[in-house]
C-alpha cells in the first residue's frame, strides 16, 4: 500500500462499522468546527509515548492499558475519573515495586466513546431500531430519536474528552499520584478486603523504601518522578469523521498525528488490510495498537504489520490478543513466531476481555472472573514458552463498586449482577478485581524473568521506584 495518504484518504476505502447519519450537510458542519478546535494532545507527547512504549517492545517494562468500555455521558463525573485512574495507579505502584518493572500507564479515557457493534439493527418486541454505537454517535435509550445517529454529539464528545484529560493532567502531576500517597489510592469499599489488605502491605514496604531513599538524599524535590506521573490516553479510533477533524500536522517534524489521543487503536472488526480504519491509522505518527482475535492469521498480521509499522519502529505497534481463555494458548504460538521470525518489533499485550463474554442466566452480559484471569495466564504461559516478553494488558474496569463481572474474591453472583449493573457497554472489573489480577500479573512477570533474566532487565529496586509514579 504506497499511495498517497492524506487525513481524509480513508473515505476511498470501504468502511465497516460507520453510523448513518440522516443529515450530511449536519455532519460537514460539525466536522468543519471540530477543524477549527484546539487539538486534545500534543505530538511530541506522543512520541514521548512511542519512546516509552519502545522499551516494553524490548523487554524492559510493561504497558498497563484500561479504563471504561464505553466513557458516557451521564457517567461524566469527577468523581468517576478519579477513582479509575487511582485504580489504574495502585495496579501500577503493584507491578512496579511488586515486579520491579516499569510500568507505562494508559488510559482507555477521554475519547473512549464510539462501539464497534455485532449488529446494525436492535429489535425489542417487533419494534426495529438502530444499535446503540456508543454516546458519541446516539442514545442508548430503546426509542427512535435517542437511536437515530445525532452529528451535535461528536461536539460533546470533544468537550467531555477535553474536561476529562484536564483532569487527568491535574491528578497526574498536581499531587495526587505522589508515592507518598500510595495508602491514599486505595478505595473505601476495596480497602477491608484480601486486596485491599496484600496493597496496605505493599504500600507499607514502598512507604519504608521511599523514607530510606529520602535519607540517602533522593527526595521528591530531586526526584520528580516519586510526586508526579506520566499518563496517556488512548481510544478505538472507530468514528473517523472524529479521528480527521483532531488530525493536525506536527510543526517540529512536519508529521500527521491524531491529536485526540496519545494512542489510538483498530478494532477487531475494523482492521481489514484495504479499508478505511487501517488506511488512516497508517498516515499518524502516534503509537498505534491492533486488535488480535482469533480469526486473526500469521499472513494476514504481518501484511498488516508491514503497512502499519513499515519502518518496524519499536513502540509504534501493540497487538492486543483478545483470543478467549479457550484459544490463547492453542492462537497466539503462531503469531508470536510469525512475528518473531519476520523480525518485526511489536509489543505483545493481553486483553482478556473481548474473548469471555456471556450472557448470564439473569440475562446481564458478563465476563467470569475465572476466564479472564485464565486468559492471562495462559497469554504469560505462551510467552515463557516462545522466550518472548508479555509486554501489556489491556482491561475494561473501573474504579467504581460496580457488578458487572461475576466470581473474584468477592464471589460475585449472577443473581448479583443486578445490584450496581452501571456498564454503558461490556462488563468491567470493578477496583477489586482489578487489583487481584494486577497482583498475578505481578507474579507472572516476576516468574518471566526467573525464566528468561534477558526478557525484563532485573531492576535496581531505586530504578524501580523512580519509574513508579
Ligand atoms: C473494545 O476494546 O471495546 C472492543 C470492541 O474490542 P474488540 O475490537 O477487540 O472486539
Ligand atoms: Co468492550
Amino acid at each position: 500500500m504506497t499511495a498517497k495518504w492524506s487525513a481524509d484518504s480513508w473515505r476511498t476505502k470501504p468502511i465497516s462499522q460507520a453510523p448513518d447519519y440522516p443529515d450530511q450537510a449536519r455532519l460537514d458542519d460539525v466536522e468543519r468546527r471540530l477543524k477549527s478546535f484546539p487539538p486534545l494532545v500534543f505530538a511530541g507527547e506522543a512520541r514521548r509515548l512511542t519512546e516509552a512504549l519502545g522499551d516494553v517492545a524490548e523487554g524492559r517494562a510493561f504497558l498497563l492499558q484500561g479504563g471504561d468500555c464505553a466513557e458516557s455521558f451521564a457517567e461524566f463525573r469527577a468523581d468517576n475519573i478519579r477513582d479509575t485512574f487511582r485504580v489504574l495507579l495502585q495496579m501500577a505502584v503493584v507491578l512496579t515495586f511488586g515486579a520491579a518493572c516499569p510500568v507505562v500507564k494508559v488510559g482507555r479515557m477521554a475519547g473512549q466513546f464510539a462501539k464497534p457493534r455485532s449488529a446494525a439493527t436492535e429489535t425489542v418486541d417487533g419494534v426495529e431500531l438502530p444499535s446503540y454505537r456508543g454516546d458519541i454517535v446516539n442514545g442508548i435509550e430503546f426509542e427512535a430519536t435517542a437511536r437515530t445517529p445525532d452529528p451535535e454529539r461528536l461536539v460533546q464528545s470533544y468537550n467531555q474528552a477535553a474536561a476529562t484529560l484536564n483532569l487527568l493532567r491535574a491528578f497526574a502531576q498536581g499531587g495526587f499520584a505522589d508515592l507518598h500517597k500510595v495508602h491514599r489510592w486505595t478505595l473505601d469499599f476495596v480497602a477491608d478486603s484480601p486486596q485491599g489488605h496484600r496493597y496496605a502491605a505493599l504500600a507499607d514496604r514502598l512507604s519504608e523504601t521511599l523514607d530510606f531513599m529520602a535519607a540517602c538524599g533522593l527526595t521528591a524535590e530531586k526526584t520528580p518522578q516519586i510526586r508526579e506521573t506520566e499518563f496517556f490516553t488512548s481510544h478505538e479510533a472507530l468514528l473517523l469523521p472524529y479521528e480527521q477533524a483532531l488530525t493536525r500536522i506536527d510543526s517540529l517534524t512536519g508529521r500527521w498525528y491524531g491529536c485526540s489521543a496519545h494512542f489510538l487503536w483498530i478494532g477487531d472488526r475494523t482492521r481489514q488490510i484495504d479499508g478505511a480504519h487501517v488506511e488512516y491509522l497508517r498516515g499518524v505518527g502516534n503509537p498505534i495498537g491492533l486488535k488480535c482475535g482469533p480469526s486473526m492469521t500469521s499472513d494476514e498480521l504481518l501484511r498488516l504489520i508491514d503497512v502499519l509499522n513499515p519502518a518496524n519502529e519499536a513502540g509504534r505497534l501493540t497487538l492486543i490478543a483478545r483470543m478467549g481463555h479457550e484459544q490463547v494458548e492453542a492462537k497466539l504460538p503462531a503469531l508470536i513466531r510469525a512475528t518473531q521470525r519476520a523480525g518485526a518489533k511489536v509489543i505483545w499485550s493481553c486483553d482478556p476481555m473481548h474473548g469471555n463474554t456471556i450472557k448470564s442466566s439473569t440475562g446481564y452480559k458478563t465476563r467470569p472472573f475465572d476466564r479472564i484471569l485464565a486468559e492471562v495466564k495462559g497469554f504469560f504461559a505462551v510467552h515463557r514458552a516462545e522466550g518472548t516478553h508479555a509486554g501489556g494488558v489491556h482491561f475494561e474496569m473501573t474504579g467504581q463498586d460496580v457488578t458487572e463481572c461475576i466470581g473474584g474474591a468477592q464471589a460475585i453472583s449472577e443473581q448479583a449482577l443486578a445490584d450496581r449493573y452501571h456498564t454503558h457497554c461490556d462488563p468491567r472489573l470493578n477496583a477489586s478485581q482489578a487489583l487481584e489480577l494486577a497482583f498475578l500479573i505481578a507474579e507472572g512477570l516476576k516468574q518471566e524473568r526467573a525464566t528468561h533474566g534477558q526478557s525484563v532487565q532485573g531492576q535496581s529496586a531505586m530504578r524501580s521506584i523512580a519509574h513508579a509514579s
